[in-house]
């Protein structure tokens, strides 16, 4: 099969080549899927987990990318809950071959059915940011209506996906970014927006909750804003931020099929909006990760239409 694979660390996105690579099979409680469409997550190619397996083991070559959407060709021994033909979508194992390529093997519990009509793009476009959005506002930073949350790069992929589902939620939601970026923000759901180039984060009233997605000093002097006992959550790594009396969670998002399913019910709803910016295909996939063109917006890999 065709996929993009990696081999040199330190190379980066640099590095990725579209090679011929076997055909991933099916472990015990795995399915294959064909890959329709696919995205790799800004981060992960720095992350331990696309250069060694779980027992520490060089695994390289790599197929990088963990988000996608496809149909499922084959069952491992035992797979229960998906059928062959079936539309799926979903994250994979961090740990495992990705899925930049036209076929990956996955474990069934990590994906969800794709209903049939929702694009595979914007399947694709919805795991990372809908699942890393969802557990951080909701299961690690237990938003509740009426709370005001902080959601830094309110114009990102996250950001904007973390402020259509607070405000949905009944939370008051104030943005941040560049200036460039509060137009957008405001449209996918900001009451309010800062330019953290311009405008002073010690200003904004106290918040229940921050959702980071920078770490370093923004992530420090967001504690500084959040209410006695408030949380922050952030997606940028381990981080010295805490808030008075207060908790600091860092996390990687993982794959929960139900939460997939309301994300995915919701957009069917028009309650909720993708954030795609580029739709490449698997042949032009390198030259389109490595252009120096900013997109804002998710890049999705249309590896078959
Ligand atoms: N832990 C996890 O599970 C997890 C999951 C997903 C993503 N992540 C990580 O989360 C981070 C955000 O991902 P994303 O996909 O949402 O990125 P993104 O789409 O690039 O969004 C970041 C936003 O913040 C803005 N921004 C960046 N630096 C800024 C600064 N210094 N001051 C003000 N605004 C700034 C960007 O504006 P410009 O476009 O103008 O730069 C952009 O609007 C990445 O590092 C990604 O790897 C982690």
């Amino acid at each position: 099969m065709k996929a993009i694979i990696v081999t040199d660390q330190a190379a980066g996105i640099a590095g990725m080549k579209l090679a011929e690579h076997p055909e991933p099979q099916a472990e015990i409680n795995d399915v294959v899927v064909q890959v329709y469409a696919s995205s790799i997550t800004g981060d992960e190619l720095t992350w331990p987990s696309t250069w060694v397996d779980r027992a520490g083991h060089d695994r390289v070559p790599s197929i990088p990318g963990h988000e996608m959407a496809g149909v499922v060709t084959a069952l491992g021994y035992g797979t229960t809950g998906l059928s062959i033909g079936q539309r799926v979508f979903g994250l994979t194992d961090w740990y495992r071959n990705g899925t930049l390529a036209e076929y990956v093997a996955v474990e069934a519990r990590n994906l969800a059915p794709l209903p049939a009509d929702v694009d595979f793009t914007v399947g694709s476009a919805l795991v990372m940011p809908g699942l890393t959005a969802w557990q951080g506002l909701f299961d690690h930073g237990r938003l509740r209506a009426g709370q005001t949350v902080l959601v830094h790069g309110a114009a990102g992929i996250v950001g904007s996906m973390a402020s259509q589902l607070a405000r949905a939620a009944g939370a008051y939601v104030i943005g941040t970014g560049r200036a460039g970026g509060r137009q957008a923000a405001l449209d996918f759901g900001a009451h309010e927006y800062i330019d953290l180039e311009k405008e002073k984060l010690q200003d904004v009233g106290g918040v229940d909750l921050v959702f980071d997605v920078f770490g370093g000093d923004i992530a420090i002097q967001s504690a500084g804003v959040i209410k006695p006992g408030g949380k922050m959550v952030t997606i940028a790594g381990p981080t010295d931020a805490r808030p008075v009396n207060g908790s600091t969670i860092d996390f990687v998002v993982e794959a929960i099929p139900s939460q997939l399913t309301e994300i995915v019910q919701r957009f069917r709803e028009g309650r909720l909006r993708t954030h795609i910016g580029n739709i490449s295909s698997l042949n032009d996939a390198v030259s389109t990760y490595n252009s120096t063109n900013r997109v804002n917006g998710k890049t999705i890999i249309s590896v078959r239409s």
